[in-house]
């Protein structure tokens, strides 16, 4: 019974959604470019959203990393500047607090490539698709932690191996970190209360942690500023922004 498409999330449903989880010992989140937009992230499908002026086929594919690899780093180096500068918001900040009073019956699975969970203190966190901050070798796999923005030389290349350096996120056409996923899927249907926040929910495998949590029976909050597939199938959806709901439904 999802409230009405579009609608605010009034206090009624709020306050539905805040019972499921302080009543809830299990609880799995699943996270998407919404939740980092207040921290000044773009999106890929809203306003400004990053496909809406740019075709992901050029830009984060194998293909396209293999046919022009400097165009693809660029990109990336100017996303790397701009997550950079961001900083976690309340709504990751609730998340974290969340997972400080579950412990071990919390997980977070992100598609956010961001880390700004993690900079907001969230430790169980799975990265479905990768990391904009990793860099990995084309050639010998090493993977390496970079800050730095822009990176001194692009594209970068392997000082063990000499070959050139990807992105360590997951691209269109590529499998996601297998422990990662399943770890999320068995988790999603056997938890007390899933959270699906900031996700057009669209993209899969990952959208399919908040449909393994549905087709288990397991009640599932929605947080996003519009209604998304999912929202007429969700126990409770709660419209409007993450960096204001997240911290109703946690609480102090
Ligand atoms: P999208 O851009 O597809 O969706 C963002 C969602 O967040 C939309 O449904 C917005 O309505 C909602 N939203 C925006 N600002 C919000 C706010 N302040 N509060 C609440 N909701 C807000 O981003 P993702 O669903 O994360 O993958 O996209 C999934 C994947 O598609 C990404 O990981 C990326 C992309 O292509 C790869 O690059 C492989």
């Amino acid at each position: 019974m999802g409230d009405e498409p579009g609608g605010a999330a009034d206090d009624s449903a709020v306050a539905r959604a805040r019972a499921l989880l302080d009543a809830a010992r299990r609880v799995v989140v699943l996270t998407g470019a919404g939740v980092s937009a207040e921290s000044g992230v773009p999106t890929f499908r809203g306003q400004g959203g990053l496909w809406r002026s740019h075709r992901p086929e050029e830009l984060a594919t194998p293909e396209a990393f293999a046919r022009d690899p400097e165009l693809v780093w660029s990109w990336y180096d100017w996303r790397r500047h701009t997550v950079g500068q961001a900083r976690p918001n309340p709504g990751h900040e609730a998340l974290a607090r969340l997972e400080a009073r579950l412990g071990d019956g919390f997980l977070l699975a992100t598609q956010n490539v961001d880390r700004l969970h993690q900079q907001a203190g969230s430790r169980r966190v799975r990265e479905l698709h990768g990391s904009i901050w990793v860099l990995r070798c084309t050639g010998c796999e090493r993977e390496r932690e970079d800050r730095a923005t822009p990176l001194p030389s692009l594209p970068p290349r392997c000082a063990a191996c000499g070959a050139l350096e990807r992105p360590g996120v997951v691209w269109f056409g590529e499998s996601l970190p297998a422990d990662a996923l399943g770890e999320a899927l068995r988790a999603a249907a056997t938890c007390d209360a899933l959270v699906v926040a900031g996700t057009s929910a669209v993209v899969y495998p990952a959208a399919g942690v908040a449909v393994a949590a549905l087709r288990a029976g397991r009640p599932v909050i929605e947080v996003n500023l519009d209604p998304t597939d999912l929202s007429g199938q969700v126990t409770v959806s709660l419209r409007g922004k993450t960096g204001e709901l997240l911290p109703r439904l946690v609480g102090a």
